[in-house]
């Protein structure tokens, strides 16, 4: 398509980009990364994962042709540019590799240590995390000035934000093809600081926990604070809706994450939030968070 070939032509020489993380995230990002053009290596822990992958992203594909955005030969192109793999080697000859795996600091931290075991070294290895300190990744590196934050938003395909994040240790190079590769995949890239939560999760949670405790102390129920949101602010969503969209035990790692950094205690999670993760109630993606899916 015109548009996509438009786009194409911004790419700043970034070619081969892995996806480490089969969640929707990844499935997600790695839409995004195949329409634009780049081919896309995604790695997941299992085969089952793997195929689950390119079935999902063959849905979203098909749903986004039903709706007019991208027609059949884009479809085809974006699905045959994207492969699985349950190996960390495959990821050898990429340019650009986006973690983004659950939100757990030591799990990040180990796989940026065999990234940068396995990835070219001239290879940028940047997180999708959604609060974490970026350079705690970037010291388990033997790369550090080439690792930074490129934070998309959920859902990938359809949200236009990206944050690039600067940790101390990333080169302006780093930064720059960082901001390039976003714009080229059709986004508005802002540039921020390593701070925990970076501009909009540290701004957006404090909102969304102080839903649940509203919920808790009987005010209202969710359905009707989620349709004051809607109606008397125009969002979108209501905060309990979007609390589903983005995961519960995500948004406990979110706010674990930001009081761990803060202090803040309007970031300390609501126990309802905990223990409906301990209850396996994850949001959108389990079937059941605080609506049914
Ligand atoms: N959900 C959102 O709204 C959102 C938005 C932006 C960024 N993020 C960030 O993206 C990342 C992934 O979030 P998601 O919503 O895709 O989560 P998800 O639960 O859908 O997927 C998590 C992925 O991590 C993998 N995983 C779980 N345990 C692991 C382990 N021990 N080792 C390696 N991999 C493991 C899972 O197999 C899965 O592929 C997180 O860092 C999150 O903060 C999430």
């Amino acid at each position: 398509m015109a548009e996509e070939s438009a786009i194409k032509a911004e790419d700043p020489g970034i070619r081969t980009v892995g996806v480490v993380g089969s969640g929707q995230m990844g499935v997600g990002i790695a839409e995004v990364v195949a329409r634009a053009g780049h081919d896309v290596v995604v790695r997941a822990r299992e085969q089952a994962a793997a195929d689950g992958v390119i079935a999902a992203l063959d849905r979203s594909l098909a749903k986004q042709v039903a709706k007019g955005k991208i027609d059949e030969d884009a479809r085809k192109q974006a699905l045959g540019r994207v492969s699985a793999t349950t190996s960390l080697r495959e990821l050898a000859p990429c340019d650009l590799v986006i973690e983004t795996v659950i939100e757990d600091r030591e799990v990040k931290k180990q796989l940026f240590g065999e990234l940068d075991r396995w990835v070219k070294p001239n290879g940028i290895l940047a997180t999708n995390t959604s609060t974490l300190s970026v350079v705690e990744f970037a010291v388990e590196t033997g790369r550090p000035e080439r690792v930074c934050g490129i934070h998309f938003f959920n859902p990938a395909p359809a949200m236009p934000l990206v944050e690039i994040v600067r940790p101390l240790t990333a080169s302006d190079e780093t930064i720059a093809a960082a901001t390039e590769f976003a714009v080229a995949c059709g986004k508005e890239p802002v540039e921020v600081a390593d701070r925990a939560g970076f501009i909009v999760n540290a701004l957006l949670f404090p909102y969304l926990n102080n839903a649940v405790r509203m919920l808790e102390s009987g005010t209202a129920t969710m359905e009707a604070i989620d349709a004051a949101m809607r109606g008397g602010c125009g969002f979108p969503m209501g905060p309990f809706a979007l609390i589903d969209l983005v995961g519960l035990d995500t948004s406990v790692a979110i706010l674990d994450a930001l009081h761990d950094e803060f202090g803040d205690p309007s970031y300390v999670p609501m126990p309802l939030l905990r223990r409906m993760v301990t209850a396996g109630r994850c949001g959108r993606k389990s079937g059941r968070g605080f609506y049914e899916y």
